[in-house]
């Protein structure tokens, strides 16, 4: 699957079979996040049948069925931009299992942060988690505000590759469905910001990584 297909495919799955996730593709992505915590000083961590997380209240008013994995993202309380950080590279770490036909959900909200076995050393903190494995079902495309509200670029006056950037950001997961963020070019840079709100820092972290990817442009 190619990484534009994965960006368009990839909805918010809450509800998940027993299956566990096979020995190939835990390989894969454990090698992924490696590279990403090298790269990016962060201390994400795979965890894998530890159904306890989301086994709680919250969880289930959530309407989470079945969490038996989860991505756990965490990193020093010290870092700048830590949230963005945990943002960009967790979605990199989505669009890679979606790629290998597993199912994702953003997760800063509906579980138990109490009962989450991710590793902290001292200075770092749980940012959120992103529940992962085979989906009862594939989600569903979210409602998008407008372009025109996201973007002060007018479609027409779009090259090809600022214009694929941000269908993909479009389609990117934000909390709440917010999408508090906006997109500009600056002569050829792309800037993506945040406005305001409680997780707007983790999107714009999210919404960088899928109009990158999608692009091949990196953004300011
Ligand atoms: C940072 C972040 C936190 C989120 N927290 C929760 C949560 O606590 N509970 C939940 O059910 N969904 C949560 N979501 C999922 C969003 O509701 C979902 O991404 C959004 O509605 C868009 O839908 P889509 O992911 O299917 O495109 C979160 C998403 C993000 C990006």
């Amino acid at each position: 699957m190619e990484i534009k297909e994965a960006i368009r495919d990839r909805h918010s799955v809450r509800q998940y079979k027993s299956d566990p996730i096979p020995e190939e593709m835990r390989t894969a992505l454990d090698e992924l996040i490696e590279a990403c915590n090298k790269e990016s000083g962060l201390h994400i961590q795979l965890i894998t049948e530890d159904p306890e997380c989301f086994d709680t209240l919250i969880a289930h008013y959530g309407r989470f069925t079945n969490v038996r994995n989860y991505v756990a993202l965490v990193g020093p309380k010290s870092m700048p931009d830590l949230e963005e950080k945990c943002g960009y590279y967790g979605q990199k770490v989505v669009i890679k299992a979606q790629m290998l036909g597993l199912n994702t959900c953003w997760v800063a909200g509906t579980y138990s942060r109490g009962k989450c076995n991710a590793d902290k050393a001292a200075g770092e903190k749980l940012v959120c988690v992103i529940a992962i494995g085979f989906g009862e079902n594939a989600g569903a495309k979210h409602k998008s505000k407008p372009l025109s509200s996201l973007c002060d670029v007018a479609e027409e006056d779009m090259p090809a590759w600022f214009r694929t950037g941000v269908k993909a950001a479009m389609m990117a997961p934000t909390a709440v469905n917010q999408q508090k963020f906006h997109i500009s070019l600056e002569g050829e840079t792309p800037v993506i910001t945040a406005g305001r709100g409680p997780m707007a820092k983790i999107d714009l972290g999210i919404v960088k990584y899928n109009f990158e990817a999608a692009s091949g442009h990196t953004c300011r």
